[in-house]
């Protein structure tokens, strides 16, 4: 069986990782698979260094599309993966999230009939303002197997007229859904124990021994909007009085940080000794970093749950998630762009620390699981 997997964006490039794993150690013999990467993200440390230390293989095509507005970077990739599909001619496209790349294999293979598998099928934020949630609905409406993560996802399949219970032959028309726990959980497992020995960003960032928040912000809905940007860094400097604050700066948030937030601000920010912003790091450091953080704060899907998974209590700088089920443990606070919110959430984690984080994203072989679907599955 020949797959192409397209990959594109930071997180994408990571998730990719657990299933060419997977592939690797049990299926080498049953599956081949083709690595398209986008270009969506280009610079060394949004995409290389994650091939370098995550064990992932070299693409086989990359588009080198780069930068662009939603419309032209999504055209470019829809033109470029048509052609390699095509070429390829696999029994299936791969695609993960909720990414422009997801949106443009999405729509380049349903129309030429190449069967699709969406991973992180399912999940909503009921925001259709954002991006994400029209390329996610857009894919698992286009896709024949559908790999959903938590039960929520399941849940949102079901009320959009997908079906639990259905028999084979599977296709656009008669898609199958499975729940089959996250693959970043099994990412975090694995790459927990590497990132143990293999990294030293703690001891380099003088963060031994100290208590520190880890902060990521990259969201549009919050970059792009000076009075959102302002509430967030507003909220960190007071934040900064109470404990050091660490934040890996993703590439968008660091133009914007100059054009959206007054002179004033952005002085505070650049001369507190308390706020250490520093370049996105790996993924073995991030691991490193979330597992020392007393906190963390973010607007990322995918830190927020490595923030359960390494229970750590976890501000979401954002009105929802589609991870609603770390929300009603009581692990996360939703507290949006909101200063006095953000201030509340720190206080009430700092006086009641969440103690349990129920199993909620499967057993850590959400890969391999996926893998023996995508086998045995019968599609026509
Ligand atoms: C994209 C995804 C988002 C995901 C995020 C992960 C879409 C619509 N958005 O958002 O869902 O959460 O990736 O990080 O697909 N840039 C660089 N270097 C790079 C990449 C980007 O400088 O290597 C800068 C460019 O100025 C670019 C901006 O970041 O215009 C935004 O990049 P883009 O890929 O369009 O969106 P993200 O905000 O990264
Ligand atoms: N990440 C990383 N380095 C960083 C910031 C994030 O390796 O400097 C990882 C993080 O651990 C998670 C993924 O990137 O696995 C999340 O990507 P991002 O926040 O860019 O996107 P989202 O998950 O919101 O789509």
């Amino acid at each position: 069986m020949k797959i192409v997997t397209v990959i594109g964006a930071r997180p994408q490039i990571i998730k990719a990782a657990a299933l060419s794993r997977a592939i690797k150690l049990h299926y080498a013999n049953e599956i081949q698979e083709v690595i398209v990467h986008t270009g969506q993200h280009y610079d060394e440390n949004m995409s290389q260094v994650f091939f370098d230390e995550l064990d992932i293989p070299r693409p086989d095509h990359n588009l080198h599309v780069g930068s662009a507005s939603h419309g032209v970077q999504t055209a470019r990739m829809t033109e470029g993966i048509e052609a390699i599909l095509i070429k390829e001619r696999p029994d299936f496209l791969v695609l993960y999230g909720d990414t422009n790349s997801t949106l443009a294999g999405a729509v380049a293979a349903a129309k030429i009939h190449v069967p699709i598998v969406h991973i992180e099928a399912g999940l909503r934020s009921f925001n259709k303002a954002m991006p994400e949630e029209i390329n996610r609905i857009v894919c698992d409406h286009c896709s024949t197997l559908l790999f959903t993560p938590t039960q929520a996802g399941v849940e949102n399949l079901m009320r959009e007229g997908f079906q639990m219970d259905n028999d084979g032959p599977f296709n656009i028309n008669n898609p199958k859904v499975w729940h089959c726990g996250d693959i970043m959980y099994d990412n975090s497992l694995h790459f927990a124990e590497i990132a143990e020995a293999k990294n030293n960003i703690i001891s380099e960032l003088g963060l031994k021994g100290k208590d520190f928040v880890l902060a990521t912000i990259h969201r549009d809905s919050n970059t792009d909007h000076p009075e959102r940007l302002s509430a967030i860094f507003n909220a960190l400097i007071r934040l900064s009085k109470e404990c050091l604050i660490v934040l890996p700066l993703h590439p968008r948030t660091d133009k914007l940080l100059k054009t959206n937030l007054n002179e004033d601000l952005q002085k505070q920010i650049f001369n507190s000794l308390n706020i250490k912003i520093i370049p996105p790091v790996s993924f073995l450091e991030m691991i490193a970093l979330e597992r020392n953080a007393r906190l963390v704060m973010t607007d990322s899907g995918g830190v927020q749950k490595e923030a359960y998974f390494f229970k750590k209590p976890c501000i979401i700088l954002r009105p929802e998630t589609e991870w609603v089920e770390i929300v009603e443990t009581g692990n996360a606070i939703l507290a949006d762009a909101d200063e006095t919110r953000i201030m509340e959430a720190w206080c009430h984690f700092e006086e009641r620390p969440p103690m349990t984080f129920p199993e909620i994203f499967g057993d850590g072989h959400a890969a391999e699981f996926t893998l023996e679907k995508i086998i045995s599955s019968k599609v026509l």
